[in-house]
């Protein structure tokens, strides 16, 4: 199942697309979640106002940022194996300094530059403002360090600049950090608390990608549906908010409102959903507004009440049911996605059963899924023996995995013979003479390119599948264009 993804192989090198040249060139990679690529841009918009180019050729670069993912042993793993590669540049290239940015910076602070001397520099996700002046800290021979965790920086004053970009679909920030605790996520310790932008600010963003000719926004956070605005974005901070803060609060399905009515040719998608969150008005307006994809990321994580409950998630699955069952009955064609870990400890063969079971009674369009990794300073990782040896990890991932691609086939198999506006994206990866873009669904779509360009909306007639690609062909533009 092509969509089960492996953070580690998502490292790139981005393109900057426009800067004022300062002779000094940026190498930036990124691994991770969506958030990274998009805290990139934000440090890409950054360093341009510095003078700093990118470049995708190592040899070129004077510095080299990597922004980084802890959320998995095997992801930090890879980074430092990286880093290490960095490391040895710098014997024929001197000048050249690297930067660790995000998670695994904030996760080991100062050992990469202490213990391990393998980066000069260590900015965690909150400090990214402060990187001109750790460039300048470095640049005059002395390592620099700000892992300060924020509780108000959401970088909403920054334009971000899009690197490798389609010039059709973007991502924009709405909150950062978590406050949820799953006791297996690094997260809430590598981003902090959790705090919610201005919708002024968001709004003004997609206006401006709108401008630029962008006709798809994905709206991100850890755990969207706990969007709050109050004049204020902590969401510990709403407590001791006034009366009438309280009153005109924005949650997330009326920030979604706002956003489908400023732009209603602009395709919106949101991630991710935490099902504990998760309210219906999300889903009624999603129902409202035909511009909001019909698409819900909804990490399960597991099927067995009693490790839902050790992994503090705070529902049972028969409450994830009724959830699902109500998306089902307000949007009946709503896609369903999930995230899910097996081999938690102390996961028996029965509850292993169960998360099968519970993948058949929602059939997911698709998901991705993960053997469990101890992350060190979590619940998990300090209480918790980390027991389930690992080919039984492997064995019990293999069987989900099955599983969920049979469930693939059934879902894709369910879009044949219709005919679905799809949003061209690019060239499709396996031929070049064909258009990839996906349907509401978040399906991915192929068909051959006639005279249609990247940014068309387009209707597609789809006559064949795999588990998890769409076949078609165009039959006209679609009316959104
Ligand atoms: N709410 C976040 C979740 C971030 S982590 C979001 O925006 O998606 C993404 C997924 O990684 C989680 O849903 C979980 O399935 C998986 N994951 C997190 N910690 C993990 C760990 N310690 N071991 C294995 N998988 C993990
Ligand atoms: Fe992690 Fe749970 Fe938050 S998975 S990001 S602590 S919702």
């Amino acid at each position: 199942m092509e969509k089960t993804i492996d953070e580690t192989k998502q490292g790139t090198t981005l393109k900057l697309e426009n800067s004022v040249q300062n002779g000094r060139k940026l190498f930036i990679e990124s691994y991770g979640c969506a958030m990274n690529f998009s805290d990139s841009e934000i440090v890409a918009s950054i360093l341009a106002k510095e003078g700093f180019n990118t470049t995708q050729t190592l040899a070129d670069a004077d510095l080299v940022l990597v922004n980084t993912c802890s959320i998995r042993d095997k992801a930090e793993q890879t980074i430092r194996k990286r880093l290490t590669e960095y490391n040895a540049a710098k014997k024929l290239r001197p000048h050249l300094k690297v930067g660790v940015l995000g998670c695994m910076a904030e996760r080991l602070k100062d050992k990469l530059l202490d213990e391990e001397k393998i980066v000069d520099m260590v900015v965690g996700p909150d400090a990214y403002k402060d990187l001109p002046n750790l460039i300048k800290e470095v640049d005059s021979g002395r390592d620099a360090v700000n892992v300060i965790l924020s509780k108000d920086e959401t970088y909403g004053d920054i334009a971000p600049v899009r690197l490798n970009s389609n010039g059709v679909t973007a991502f924009v920030s709405i909150t950062r950090g978590c406050d949820n605790m799953c006791t297996f996520c690094v997260v809430p310790f590598t981003r902090g608390r959790e705090r919610s932008r201005d919708p002024q600010s968001i709004l003004a963003e997609i206006a401006t990608l709108w401008d630029k000719g962008f006709k798809e926004i994905t709206l991100l956070g850890q755990n969207v549906d706990s969007y709050l605005w109050y004049g204020g974005g902590l969401k510990k901070g709403f407590e001791k908010a006034t009366k009438m803060q309280k009153a005109t609060a924005v949650r997330f399905a009326r920030l979604l409102e706002m956003v489908a009515q400023a732009h209603p040719k602009m395709r919106i998608r949101f991630s991710t959903s935490n099902p504990q969150d998760m309210t219906l008005d999300v889903i009624e307006t999603m129902a409202k507004f035909d511009n909001i994809c019909n698409h819900v990321h909804l990490p399960v994580q597991s099927g067995s009440n009693r490790i839902l409950k050790e992994m503090n998630r705070l529902h049972t699955i028969e409450e994830y049911f009724e959830l699902v069952d109500n998306i089902r009955k307000i949007i009946p064609d709503c896609s369903i996605s999930q995230d899910i870990i097996v081999g938690f400890p102390t996961e028996t063969e029965e509850d292993h059963q169960d998360t099968l079971k519970a993948l058949d009674y929602v059939k997911y369009d698709f998901g991705y899924m993960y053997a469990y990794s101890e992350r060190p300073g979590t619940m998990a990782g300090r209480k918790m023996e980390d027991d389930v040896p690992a080919p039984v990890k492997k064995r019990r991932l293999s069987e989900i995995i099955a599983l969920q691609r049979e469930h693939c086939r059934f879902r894709t198999e369910k879009h044949l013979g219709k005919i679905q506006e799809v949003l061209i994206e690019g060239t499709s990866k396996k031929s070049e003479n064909e258009w990839m873009g996906r349907n509401s669904q978040s399906t991915v779509v192929v068909f051959p390119k006639e005279n249609y360009k990247v940014g068309d909306f387009v209707n597609i007639k789809i006559n064949d599948c795999t588990s998890a690609t769409l076949i078609g062909e165009a039959v006209g533009y679609s009316d959104n264009n």
